[in-house]
């Protein structure tokens, strides 16, 4: 039987539907489903005999090893996993606003100024207005090429004109059209097309092809998900529109390690890289005070240090509220339920709010020990020493178990003039009970079960 011809398909998650429908069944987005023309018939089968035989080689061949630059960007770099790679493709998704274009002048800048061929594609603005934002930024002079462009075909004939480029920046990938297709610019036919007529280019001629996306909610502009698939590299940008800091996270790269992140600071002048993040998510202030701990994360391979802030107050409401910034709500759920059930703390009739200083969103289990170290101090009014760092994942019987690379988490503290830690039990053997100075130089204080930090916790407020 011959597959239905796909007509319509959703401009939120690309699925394709053979009839229209008020609500996509892929993803339960409303109001997503777009009538759209095939490119073709869909094919028919293979038949026999048709093409032809393929080399099959053994693993365990020499492997070329990707040709890399650097952008001179060191955040950007990183995340990157030491440079752009030749003939890959990066998607660059976040919110409208948050500073994609701005990064992406930057790096264009920051790469023509070492001689690299750059072309900065723009669909969304007039020259003059590149111009501008160029201009302010302090990189008038440098030599990027521009151009105002959204057909496809015409931007591909340019750059084979001019010999292809290093680097060519597509801003964005949802202004771009294929004219051979009779959907409007930005719905998935034409988003994906353009796409990959883009990334056929950049293969070719070994070019990098930076394609930016936008990520709306309301459906109207297909969401880069469908060129997650295609790209090579997906960095995601952001920041909360609030605060000045920008976070690039890598969360794929066929080129290097994903969770990478780069940290950068919006001002007057652009993006400013910020080469140590852990100053910056620190609160402000010198004295003890209760609600706070600081948490060693880990950002990819760098460490971070983060302050936790938690507010435990009385409710006058029947359903207490619960507001979470900067780390999951279901996790701080499964902690006040640990807190509750395992150590007969009751924050079941309490207002609980819960926030990351800085900005940043932490994904990372072990955070856990800090949030909770944070709730506990908040409900008992007991600081903690203003110098400890906490770390370390809560299970529901309330152990503290062990996180990875504990010990690059002990030497950032170390390094920013932290004493102690909360820390869980090393996972080597051989390590013993209790507190112990570490490689790092810190004051390990090992809390095998949350019952022991509570513990601590309460003492300190006894003594207060
Ligand atoms: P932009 O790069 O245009 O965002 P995107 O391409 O992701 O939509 O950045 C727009 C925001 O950045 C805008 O709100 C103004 C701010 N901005 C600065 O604060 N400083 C600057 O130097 C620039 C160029 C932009
Ligand atoms: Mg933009």
């Amino acid at each position: 039987m011959a597959t239905p011809a796909q007509r319509f398909a959703c401009q939120a998650c690309g699925a394709s539907q053979a009839k229209w429908a008020g609500r996509c069944e892929a993803c339960g987005a409303w109001n997503s489903i777009v009538e759209e023309i095939p490119r073709e018939a869909p094919p028919k089968g293979l038949g026999r005999g048709a093409g032809r035989a393929i080399e099959l080689v053994a693993m365990d061949g020499a492997e070329a090893t990707p040709d890399r630059f650097a952008t001179g960007i060191a955040e950007l770099d990183r995340v990157f996993g030491g440079g752009l790679v030749r003939g890959s493709a990066v998607l660059v998704s976040g919110d409208p606003g948050v500073g994609k274009s701005t990064l992406l002048l930057q790096a264009a800048a920051a790469l023509a100024r070492v001689g690299r061929a750059c072309v900065y594609v723009s669909g969304e603005e007039a020259v003059d207005q590149v111009r501008l934002r160029a201009r302010r930024l302090g990189l008038g002079k440098s030599p990027v090429q521009l151009a105002a462009a959204t057909s496809v075909r015409d931007v591909l004939t340019t750059l084979d004109a001019a010999g292809g480029a290093d680097v060519v920046v597509v801003d964005s990938i949802q202004t771009m059209f294929v004219d051979s297709l009779d959907s409007a610019p930005g719905t998935v036919a034409q988003v994906r097309t353009s796409a990959q007529e883009l990334i056929r280019f950049a293969k070719r001629r070994g070019t990098v092809m930076m394609l930016v996306g936008h990520v709306t909610k309301d459906g109207q502009i297909a969401g880069p998900r469908v060129l997650e698939h295609m790209v090579d590299t997906v960095l995601h940008f952001e920041g909360e529109r609030s605060h000045q800091f920008r976070i690039l996270r890598a969360v794929k790269n066929r080129f290097g390690a994903t969770d990478e992140i780069g940290v950068f600071e919006m001002t007057g002048g652009g993006l400013i890289e910020v080469a140590n993040p852990s100053a910056l998510f620190l609160g402000e202030h010198e004295t003890e005070v209760s609600g706070t701990a600081v948490f060693a994360g880990l950002e990819g391979s760098r460490p971070v240090l983060v302050e936790i802030q938690a507010l435990v107050a009385p409710s006058p409401l029947a359903t207490p509220r619960r507001a979470v910034v900067g780390w999951d709500s279901a996790r701080l759920a499964m902690i006040m339920a640990v807190l509750d059930t395992r150590c007969g703390l009751a924050l079941g009739g309490n207002d609980v709010y819960l926030n990351v200083a800085g900005g940043l969103r932490i994904g990372e289990p072990a955070a856990d020990l800090a949030v909770a170290a944070a709730l506990v101090s908040s409900l008992t009014g007991a600081a903690l020493p203003a110098t400890t760092v906490v770390f370390g994942e809560i299970g529901l019987s309330g152990e503290v178990r062990a996180v990875s690379q504990a010990e690059a988490r002990l030497k950032e503290a170390a390094k920013l003039g932290f004493t102690r830690a909360f820390a869980p039990r090393g996972r080597r053997a051989g390590r013993g009970k209790g507190a112990g100075k570490g490689p790092s130089g810190l004051d390990a204080i090992e809390i095998a079960r949350l019952g022991d930090l509570v513990a601590l916790i309460e003492k300190s407020a006894a003594g207060a």
